[in-house]
């Protein structure tokens, strides 16, 4: 859900975000691929201070929203659990509490509970980014998944992208299946029962099609793009820390075998962080001919420039 107000502009989720929107938020993104690909800076958010507030771990995300700021001449300020006072105990929504009182223009928010950034949007004036909340979005991953897609293809509407992994515990799968589907993209799932379940199906609601497949070279042969994902073993919940299914990787990994049984023109994607020789080989991962998982990283910069713009120029 986008919240835009003359007074302030949240991106919580794309769950609900009419076409028209995304196509215009995809639109600025794109008009700054050349500066995130030829690191341009300028001062349109001059003076501005955007805060990460990372309660989970991240690599891409954080370093992306800090580089989208630097980029538009705003500064960026990060906190984390540790080394700040949430380990004494102050709770998450004191703390955005005192980083408001502190004058900054907009909060980016990445937390293992799904709502928490919702609980804070609810709480201060300024905009409030959903960095990724538990299982449930992380919608500058999925804009930034369609940016490369649309910047690939032209149009997405009538395309089909295959899902492959814990579909359960993904809220990368979760912001794809509502931007892709409103932009009439049909979606495949794809894992073992257990990680795709059947309600997944009636999460979505736009002109693309949703389908559950637990065979993955079925669901291939369909395939204008295959996106890959981790196993998510931190959020299913076991004493043991976890484990990948058996035979995980012959039945879902993108091996080079499978891949190699592709059409040249079908593109490969990833997230990230990558496992690879469990849900993705290296080779494919790295294979310049199909594989546009650097290229995301890239366009999430030009994506996040376009997030942070209208959180904090509105
Ligand atoms: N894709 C993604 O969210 O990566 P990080 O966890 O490193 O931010």
């Amino acid at each position: 859900m986008t919240q835009a107000t003359t007074a302030r502009y949240n991106l919580l989720g794309l769950d609900g975000v009419p076409a028209g929107e995304l196509a215009a938020l995809l639109d600025e993104a794109d008009g700054f691929v050349a500066a995130a690909r030829n690191r341009e800076t300028s001062d349109l958010l001059a003076g501005r201070v955007v805060a990460n507030l990372f309660f989970e771990a991240s690599t891409r995300t954080r370093c992306s929203f800090t580089v989208a700021a630097n980029r538009l001449g705003a500064s960026a300020i990060d906190l984390s659990g540790l080394g700040s006072s949430l380990s004494k105990g102050e709770t998450v929504l004191a703390t955005a509490l005192n980083l408001e009182a502190m004058g900054v223009d907009a909060m980016v928010v990445r937390s293992a509970r799904s709502g928490t950034p919702h609980l804070i949007a609810d709480a201060v004036a300024c905009g409030v980014i959903n960095a990724g909340d538990g299982r449930h979005e992380h919608p500058s991953q999925g804009l930034l998944d369609i940016l490369t897609l649309r910047r690939r293809w032209g149009d997405i509407a009538g395309r089909t992208v295959v899902i492959v992994g814990d579909i359960a515990n993904s809220r990368v799968a979760r912001s794809n299946l509502h931007g892709l589907t409103t932009l009439g993209a049909n979606v495949v799932l794809v894992g073992p029962p257990a990680l795709v379940p059947a309600s997944f199906m009636k999460i979505t609601a736009g002109p693309g099609r949703v389908s559950i497949d637990h065979d993955l070279d079925e669901a291939l042969s369909r395939a204008d793009a295959v996106m890959t994902l981790r196993i998510q073993i931190e959020r299913h919940g076991t004493d043991d820390g976890g484990s990948i299914p058996p035979d995980y990787r012959r039945r879902y990994g993108l091996t080079v075998d499978r891949a190699a049984s592709l059409p040249p023109e079908v593109l490969v994607m990833h997230p990230g962080p990558v496992n690879r020789g469990v849900e993705i080989d290296a080779e494919v991962a790295d294979d310049p001919s199909r594989s546009v998982i650097m290229e995301q990283v890239t366009n999430g910069v030009a994506v996040r420039m376009a997030v942070l713009k209208r959180a904090i120029s509105h």
